[in-house]
């Protein structure tokens, strides 16, 4: 574990780096809230993601099939890391369940992982409600979230409200996910008050990615970091039941897990966050791009399929297919 050490402005030094902290509680004025008036904490406790591992008992749905709901998600941080997939599809879903994830992300990367789409700007909502539909056909053990796709967040309250709404009523989703920070946090809250659990989503956001010319780390600077906490509290303090946080740099990464309440899922954000997700093909090797250089690789799915389509065209042209 990298040293910290604590200015006088508040920040922290994480193994040399400047990172912000939250500030102690005579400081408490000068946090960056959105709303300074809201009640503190009753609860100061902080909970870090070093804690060890304590098992959490999946509750039993009426079905008898092990359920996952958001509570579920927030009670696990400090205690077990959360880890959580993407799926697209019911065989995916399926398997992905299966493996013992306790949640599934129907992400907009179906649009470059599935689709073809060179970003997911492209993938539209009833795209998101079509594959989240697909997922919830397999009957996943677990909690369903979907992405609310590009656009969404940006137009007026109503229309993410109705969206957030289609995910859930007629995709089958437990939770909808946003991309964005501090701007869009109150749309969040009035959402989160509406009954609609929302999954947060800072550092990289694939949707930007014009706007940002491309795929890079958030937060190696103090100005970025403080601006990735001050996104973090608001998604908070709007009521958000986990962040995912991508790309972020890992020593921050690992200091916003230990200082915000709902749990910071990492991708390609160091080992040290409360959970982590991946997209599923990146992990699998079955995809057409390029997978980020973060990405472990579990299996080479591309070179499997290659192999076996080979051996069955060349099995037809042979004629040795018949049975
Ligand atoms: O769309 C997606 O798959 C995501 C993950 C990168 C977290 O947002």
């Amino acid at each position: 574990m990298p040293e910290n050490t604590n200015s006088k402005d508040g920040s922290n030094s994480v193994g040399g780096k400047s990172v912000v902290s939250r500030p102690s509680p005579s400081k408490k004025d000068s946090r960056p809230t959105r709303r300074n008036s809201r009640k503190p904490r009753t609860s100061s406790k902080i909970v870090g993601n070093n804690q060890e591992s304590i098992p959490i008992t999946k509750k039993s749905g009426i079905s008898g099939a092990t359920t996952v709901s958001v509570s579920t998600l927030k009670e696990m941080k400090g205690k077990q890391p959360i880890v959580g997939l993407t799926a697209y599809d019911s065989i995916m879903g399926h398997f992905v369940s299966q493996a013992g994830v306790d949640f599934i992300l129907v992400g907009d990367s179906v649009g470059t992982t599935m689709l073809g789409h060179k970003t997911t700007i492209p993938v539209t909502i009833s795209d998101m409600i079509h594959h989240t539909a697909a997922v919830r056909r397999s009957e996943p053990n677990c909690l369903l979230v979907a992405d609310l796709p590009f656009g969404e967040a940006s137009l007026s309250f109503d229309r993410l409200l109705e969206s957030a709404r289609a995910l859930m009523q007629k995709g089958g989703a437990d939770a909808v996910k946003i991309e964005g920070g501090k701007d869009i946090a109150d749309d969040v809250e009035k959402l989160v008050a509406t009954g609609i659990p929302v999954l947060g989503h800072i550092g990289l956001l694939p949707q930007t990615v014009k706007a940002i010319g491309g795929y890079r780390k958030f937060g190696s600077h103090k100005e970025e970091a403080e601006s990735l906490y001050t996104d973090a509290i608001s998604l908070e303090e709007a009521g958000v039941f986990a962040i995912i946080g991508e790309m972020i740099e890992k020593d921050l990464a690992s200091e916003l897990s230990r200082q915000v309440l709902p749990p910071l899922i990492g991708i390609g954000s160091g080992e040290r966050c409360d959970g982590q997700i991946l997209v599923t093909p990146d992990l699998l090797g079955w995809s057409n791009g390029p997978v980020p250089s973060f990405v472990k690789q579990y299996a080479n799915l591309n070179h499997e399929v290659s192999v076996a389509l080979n051996r069955y065209v060349k099995d037809v042209k042979g004629r040795k297919t018949a049975r």
